[in-house]
Order: structure tokens, then sequence, then C-alpha cells
């Protein structure tokens, strides 16, 4: 079965995921595109791909799965409308632009009682966080005391908010710190040195934040999104018996250069996981963990104060564990 895949939103992010479906996965192929920027989605649409408005292409027959890539604030309404189409879809991060936003998601998927939202939380599937993970499951660090993770990019976006870099940015973190430790994120604080008089006025940056998890291990978070010298991403683990880091990648212009690979395993999962009835990567609930955590540190900068975060007992429908990506293809060769 060939995957019939609409993708809304063909900016920097939608273009690159239409250029991999296109490319380098297997069992799916692009049938639609859309944008509030007609010529942006026209660039990208070809003989197979044609270009609707975002309604028609959750609705239409021909569609089988959506993938979002439309700035943070269009993606409750998209998810949603997807979940009442009773549609698939990879939605890119954060799950929605507010903490509410991702509530109201997981409520709409609870009330339909099928998983059908995978967040693009991608670094999961990135081989050099996959080693990690795997240290840390084997026990070649000893169980885990702290964790050190820094996020820098060159140039913050140019509509970059003051909260974008904990909601946009520190996001990933909060989901990968979850994911790598299996465990939730239970308070944070957050501290500001001087900002960097290379930021855009009204930015805070960069900002350390310190994350504590359920089972007693501390995270600091440096976000940076002005560094200057590149898109560099790192974490070192400290456990017990020994330490164990991402291995180091050198700096990039592109953060998409970055994680080029984990974009292209993160869409194969899915599209392997659509096809096979499955359920793979970070659910609608991890995309609402991390949007708690972020709000929690917003409140924990304004109010110069450790902030306890707060989860609802986890609905039944995520108990089931989706840490582990999918390790196939459609056709069952490896990702
Ligand atoms: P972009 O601005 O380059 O592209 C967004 C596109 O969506 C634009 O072409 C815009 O015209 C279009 N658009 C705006 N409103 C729309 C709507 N209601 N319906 C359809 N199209 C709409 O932004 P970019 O960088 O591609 O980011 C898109 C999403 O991807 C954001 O949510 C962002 O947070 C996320 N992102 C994820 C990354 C990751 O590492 N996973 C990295 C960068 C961005």
């Amino acid at each position: 079965m060939t995957l019939r895949v609409g993708v809304i939103g063909t900016g920097a992010m939608g273009s690159a995921h239409v250029a991999t479906l296109r490319t380098g996965i297997d069992g799916a192929t692009v049938v639609a595109v859309s944008d509030t920027d007609l010529g942006r989605a026209k660039e990208v649409a070809d003989d197979q791909a044609r270009v609707t408005d975002p309604d028609a292409l959750i609705s239409a027959s021909d569609v089988d799965a959506v993938l979002i890539a439309a700035p943070d604030e269009a993606h409750e309404p998209l998810v949603l409308a997807c979940l009442d189409a009773g549609k698939p879809v990879l939605c890119e991060k954060p799950l929605a632009a507010t903490v509410y936003g991702c509530r109201r998601i997981v409520e709409r998927e609870v009330a339909l009682g099928r998983r059908l939202v995978q967040v693009g939380y991608m670094r999961r599937f990135d081989p050099a966080y996959a080693e990690l993970k795997q240290t840390l499951v084997d026990g070649g660090a000893g169980a885990p005391l702290m964790l050190h993770c820094a996020h820098r990019n060159a140039v913050a976006m140019p509509w970059f908010t003051p909260e974008m870099p904990i909601l946009n940015s520190a996001v990933h973190e909060f989901d990968v710190i979850r994911w790598l430790l299996a465990d939730d994120i239970t308070r944070v604080s957050v501290f500001t040195p001087r900002s960097s008089s290379l930021a855009a006025a009204g930015l805070r940056d960069p900002r350390l934040l310190v994350v504590e998890t359920a089972g007693g291990v501390l995270a600091d978070i440096e976000i940076f999104v002005n560094a200057q010298y590149g898109y560099d991403v790192r974490c070192e683990l400290v456990g017990e018996t020994s330490t164990a880091r991402l291995a180091a990648t050198p700096p990039v212009a592109d953060f998409r250069d970055r994680f080029a690979d984990a974009y292209r395993r993160q869409v194969q999962a899915w599209v392997t996981a659509v096809t096979t009835g499955g359920v793979c990567g970070a659910s609608a609930w991890d995309g609402y963990a991390a949007g708690v955590t972020a709000q929690a540190c917003l409140e924990a900068a304004e109010q110069r104060r450790s902030v306890a975060v707060t989860l609802p007992p986890r609905p039944a429908l995520y108990e089931s564990p989706t840490e582990e990506p999918c390790v196939t293809t459609p056709s069952g060769a490896p990702i």
C-alpha cells in the first residue's frame, strides 16, 4: 500500500518534508499541498501533488494522512480537523501554540478513543540520541543522575517573540529528556544572565533552565538562540559509574542539516506506523507534557522561583509505550 499524504504548510520545514517524502521515503506519495501563501504551495506542487486549501486537503478522500508544517498557532485547528476527519497526522512541534491548545487536542483524541497524532519531536529518531539512549538502557553509565544539555541557534528566527526560546526551542529538550530518561519532569527553574547584545530587543537570550524529574534526575539546559557561530545541540549524561555524551557533530549553519537523517527516519517511521496500524514517536500526550513544562518555565522566569510541573493522570490511551521508533519500512527494509 502506498500512503497518500497531504502536506499543510510548505515553508522551510514543509518543503523539506515534501522533498523527503518524494525521495527518501518508502511507501508514501504526496498527493496534495496547501499553504496560505499560494505561491509557496505552487513551488512544491507537481504532477502528483495538487494545490488545495487546508480544509479540502484534510477532507479529501484521496488523502490518507496529513503532515502539518504550518506555524505553531495554526497547529491546533488543523490537528483537531484531522481528528474530526479520522485522519492520522504528523504535526510539527510544538503540538499547539498554547498549553490549553495541547490539552484540547489530547481531550479530542481521548474522546475519539484512537491514537492518530504523532508530534514532530524528531530527536527521538536521531542516531546520536538513539545511541545515547541505548547506552543508558544498557547501563553503560550506571543509573542516571544529571544531564547537561545545550540548544544553540546561530540567529533567532525573525518571528521569535520573547517566549519563543522556551515555547518553540526548549520544548525539544523537554521531550528528549522525558524520552531519554523515561521519566516525567516535575519542577523547573529558569535563570537569566545579562542578554547578548546581539539578541533582538526584548528577547532574553541566553537562558539557563534547570529541570527535575520524578526520578530525581537534574538536567540543566542552555537555550541560546543567537549564538552566532552555528546550530549546535549537546547532551551529556552523568551516571553513577560513568558519563556518556551525544556524539559530537560540527556546528552547522542550517538546523535542517544537523537533523536531516532524524527528519527522514521520523517521517519513515510515521509512514510505517500509519500503514501498519501502529503508533510511534511522540504522542499528543508527550506534546502536551512538553507544553505544560514550557508554560511552567515561563512562569518560573516571570516569578523568579521554581515552579512545579503538574500533569493530570495519563489517560489509558497513552499507556502503551511509544518510546521506540518503528524500525522497518512498509516493504520490510530497515529505515
Ligand atoms: P515557515 O514560516 O518557513 O513556513 C510556514 C508556512 O506555513 C509558510 O509558508 C506559511 O505561509 C504557511 N502558513 C501559515 N499559516 C498557515 C495556515 N493556517 N495553513 C497553511 N499554511 C500556513 O516556518 P517553518 O520554519 O517551516 O516552521 C513550520 C513549523 O515547523 C513550526 O511549527 C515550527 O515550530 C516547526 N519547526 C520544527 C522544527 C523541528 O526541528 N522539528 C524546526 C523548525 C520549525
